[in-house]
């Protein structure tokens, strides 16, 4: 018999590195993971040494190769952590730890860059994006401020992914919708923008090329593929940067729909035909996985991980183990609504709907009558009217489709799921595939590539949705009410969050 034909994807996350293999109609046939430390050398920073990222790789596709015997891998495709900046010498050796995108210490260099390119409104004029805190962008200026001598050596840059492509192919390539995480690219023309790289001392000599996400970048370098046992010059695919790869999984690639995903961040993502604008900077505008797509999202800091946060903080005060499932139980037994309790999950500082890097979290309604369960769902539906706040950013910016398709984490538990269609009053299903992450786009991608299917639109009919939750009206209109409330509570409590970080950082004894 002769081999079936298969395609991989690599997603390098931000602690894992997810690997698999999908044959022609879109089934996982093998997947494997390995995880990798992430260095916060100082409060606010964030670092990882590429090498890891390229251990972890070799690690996992030897694992997902191992099990590929009769299969015949066709193309591999790309995606992973967006924003990161790793530097490269001459000799493409890399200069400093990689900076990822949680990496706040550049604040202050993009409010730089926005006033040197003559403010907000000129800066969307050349990226359709604000200049946020964990874009690449800003991460050259410090470097240029704060280590000029490595700064001086750097002779290229990549996106953490196309790191990987670099070990795998020794091309210097990247995709449109990474390229457009970065600040610096011109996303209506999908391409640097010259002016925005001047803005942070590059030039294009210092920039990958970029591909559309299912264009062939290159080729497995001779070494490579001896070392995994595939040919030399196997196609390796552009892909994209993780969070709109996301989208992509979801099979949300046509205007209309909208994906949400509840991980430890939170992403509402859609796509246009037409290149929306940006306006006041609100949401990040990014090239789509296809040519003539571009996709729009909001990416909420705060959403699966306040719930963690709430279970880690518990968990010591229970004489056994809090399980996430224990604490959505004991949210579920309480009302709708919480009983007149909301909390705002701003716990990292936020970045959408609101960009409020000074924010924090707050719960605002308590009386004696509120107990742990009532807190706990207040957390929840605290996290959703959040990401409801988004979906009315996106309905602003003419994205007004109405199911949802979720994925994520939080999305296994039908309590989080039903959450969501009552919290938006929208229809939510889940998605084949989606759960596999960015990995599985990538893959679908990389089957674009090799020519398996003819578009991405083509790739994604593959997706199908698994299960429908409709919202309960009574609750949906519950929450419609409250909604407008929660809404105040960030512009109400801002003034406060900013003095009280001003005494934070004293140190008293
Ligand atoms: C997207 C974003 C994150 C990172 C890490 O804008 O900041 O999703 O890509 O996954």
């Amino acid at each position: 018999m002769s081999p079936r034909p298969c395609f991989i994807g690599i997603d390098l996350g931000t602690s894992t590195c997810k690997t698999l293999a999908l044959d022609a109609e879109g089934r996982v046939v093998a997947g494997a993971s390995a995880d990798y430390p992430l260095v916060t050398p100082r409060p606010g920073w964030a670092e990882q040494d590429p090498e890891l990222w390229w251990q972890a790789t070799v690690e996992t596709m030897k694992a997902v190769l191992a099990r590929l015997e009769g299969w015949q891998v066709q193309a591999i495709g790309l995606t992973g952590q967006m924003h990161g900046l790793v530097p490269l010498d001459a000799g493409d050796r890399v200069i400093r730890p990689a900076m990822l995108w949680c990496d706040q210490r550049a604040a202050p260099q993009c409010d730089t860059i926005t006033e040197s390119v003559g403010g907000l409104n000129a800066l969307l004029a050349l990226s359709n994006n604000r200049m946020l805190p964990g874009f690449t962008g800003g991460k050259f200026l410090w470097m240029a401020e704060h280590e000029p001598e490595a700064f001086a050596r750097m002779h290229r840059f990549l996106n953490p992914k196309d790191y990987l492509r670099l070990r795998m192919t020794g091309v210097h390539a990247s995709d449109v919708s990474d390229a457009s995480g970065t600040g610096l690219f011109d996303v209506r023309r999908r391409r640097w923008s010259s002016e925005l790289l001047a803005a942070v001392g590059l030039t294009q000599t210092h920039v990958p090329a970029v591909f559309e996400s299912s264009e062939v970048t290159g080729g497995l370098s001779a070494d490579v593929a001896g070392l995994w046992g595939l040919p030399a010059g196997l196609p390796v695919v552009a892909g994209g940067g993780d969070a709109v790869m996301q989208t992509t999984s979801q099979g949300v690639v046509e205007p209309g729909g909208i994906g949400v995903t509840i991980g430890t961040a939170g992403i509402v993502g859609g796509a246009a035909r037409n290149c929306p604008d940006n306006r006041g900077g609100l949401v990040q505008v990014s090239c789509g996985n296809a040519p003539d797509r571009w996709h729009v999202m909001g990416v909420s800091l705060n959403a699966g991980g306040s719930f963690h946060w709430l279970k880690e903080t518990l968990e010591p005060l229970t004489s056994g183990e809090l399980s996430f499932a224990r604490l959505a139980e004991l949210a579920g037994s309480t009302p709708p609504g919480a009983g007149g309790l909301l909390f705002l999950p701003y716990l990292m500082g936020e970045r959408c709907p609101d960009i409020a890097a000074d924010g924090r979290g707050a719960w605002v309604g308590l009386t004696r009558g509120h107990g742990a369960g009532h807190m706990a769902r207040a957390v929840m539906e605290g996290v959703l009217f959040n990401m409801r706040a988004i979906l009315d950013l996106f309905a602003e910016a003419g994205l007004r489709g109405q199911k949802l398709r979720a994925s994520g984490g939080a999305t296994a538990s039908r309590m989080w799921l039903q959450l969501l269609a009552d919290v938006t009053g929208r229809p939510v299903a889940t998605v084949s595939g989606a759960s596999e992450g960015g990995a599985f786009g990538a893959a679908l991608l990389a089957g674009v590539g090799a020519g398996r299917w003819r578009s991405l639109d083509d790739a994604v009919q593959v997706v199908s949705e698994t299960d429908h939750v409709e919202p309960n009206s009574a609750r949906a209109s519950l929450y419609e009410a409250m909604h407008p409330i929660y809404k105040t509570l960030y512009p109400a409590l801002q003034a406060t969050f900013g003095r009280l970080a001003l005494l934070a950082d004293r140190k008293v004894p």
